[in-house]
């Protein structure tokens, strides 16, 4: 046989074969995607110190990968944190937030206004852990102060609460966290970081479930945690210790919903407070909450925190209760019953029968949530599209 005649190899022999990574002369535009699980090592000295994290670079994708790493670094710029942790889903992101910063015997003092899952996370799966939670007005900066004791390590708040979109003054609840030994957590996901960075207020940590506005597009199940770096020296351990790691594809994505944040988000608010006002004409709605107008309690707050934008989420209270809002949901499919928000298409949620289902009616009450109570997020369309839509449901009811 010709020496210079390629082996052949057996068909089994060839497939499982690692792909040769393509040398390129110029660089893509778009970034590439790493769904690899794992990464191959040059020798044990070497998997050792990577390992250990004596030496940088990648060896399994639960401890970290380049598309968490990639999209974080823009995540970090934008929130001006030291350290992000890209996780799983938005709920991965504080459960790393409370495994990372507390321990057995310690308290947390809680927003009463919190994501009803969050909410069920820091009130019921904490005490199984040994750690207590107090609930509060967070609005009420006495009541909060009051709630805090020697054992409070955190406060946790929304930047924009759900679903009445009462908003946090983070800088005050930022030194009530401090004179105790406590961290401020703040869920930014409402406000996203074009209207609020909580890290330049005070805030030490900061999650989004970028689910929701930060990629936009529905397609896609993430969170962040943002902070100092002196706040993250447990935080990579805790992240893939617990399995609450992000997948490649779903960062890849992300990334790609961040470069139209800005624009997104922009387009949603000028909406989103024509809608408040539109909402506020009607004989069909008893309340709007918005904290865009001017009768909103958060008004000037919401103006000097977020420079005259308010966000993509109204609330309103139909005056039929949830026969109403029943009848609305059902009024036209232009605005989808959709229990999330953030979409590019505009949507709708019934906090009652899903984010608060888990809440006693006592409890709802207290929060201001009736039958009646829906919850608009405010998409892409044109301002005019969606003001008809919203017409065409009322008139249907
Ligand atoms: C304000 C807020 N925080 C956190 C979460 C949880 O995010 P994820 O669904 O990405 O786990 C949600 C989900 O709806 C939310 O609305």
């Amino acid at each position: 046989m010709n020496n210079n005649t390629p082996k052949t190899y057996r068909a089994d022999d060839i497939c499982p074969r690692p792909d040769k990574p393509v040398s390129q002369t110029t660089q893509p535009m778009a970034p590439a995607i790493y769904p690899t699980s794992v990464w191959m090592c040059n020798d044990t000295h070497q998997a050792e110190q990577l390992l250990a994290g004596e030496l940088d670079g990648y060896v399994y994708q639960r401890v970290g990968h380049p598309n968490a790493d990639a999209f974080g670094e823009k995540v970090a710029q934008l929130h001006g944190a030291e350290r992000v942790a890209v996780t799983s889903s938005g709920m991965a992101s504080l459960s790393l937030a409370v495994l990372s910063h507390l321990a057995p015997g310690d308290q947390v003092v809680v927003s009463n206004q919190l994501y009803g899952q969050s909410l069920m996370l820091l009130t019921q799966e904490l005490v199984r852990l040994g750690i207590q939670s107090t609930l509060v007005d967070t609005c009420d900066l006495a009541a909060t102060r009051a709630a805090m004791t020697e054992a409070t390590k955190m406060l946790v708040v929304e930047t924009i609460g759900n679903p009445r979109l009462h908003v946090a003054d983070i800088a005050s609840l930022a030194e009530i966290a401090h004179q105790g030994n406590a961290r401020l957590l703040v869920d930014n996901t409402f406000a996203t970081p074009v209207l609020c960075r909580p890290l330049t207020l005070g805030a030490d940590l900061v999650l989004e479930s970028v689910s929701k506005m930060m990629n936009g597009h529905s397609d896609v199940m993430l969170g962040v945690l943002c902070g100092r770096a002196s706040d993250f020296a447990r935080v990579p351990a805790v992240l893939s210790a617990w399995g609450l790691s992000s997948s490649p594809f779903d960062a890849w994505l992300a990334a790609r919903g961040l470069t139209t944040m800005h624009l997104r988000v922009e387009r949603a608010c000028e909406t989103a407070l024509q809608v408040a006002q539109l909402l506020q004409q009607s004989s069909k709605v008893e309340q709007v909450d918005y904290p865009g107008l001017a009768e909103h309690p958060r008004h000037a707050l919401a103006n000097c925190q977020f420079g005259n934008r308010y966000g993509s989420i109204v609330t309103f209270r139909l005056a039929g209760g949830r026969t109403a809002a029943d009848a609305f949901i059902a009024a036209t499919d232009r605005i989808p019953f959709c229990p999330s928000l953030g979409e590019a298409t505009t949507t709708l949620s019934h906090p009652e029968s899903t984010s608060h289902r888990g809440l006693t009616p006592e409890q709802r009450e207290t929060l201001g949530i009736s039958g009646g109570t829906i919850r608009l997020s405010i998409g892409l369309e044109s301002s005019e599209y969606v003001l008809d839509a919203l017409g065409d449901k009322l008139a249907g009811i």
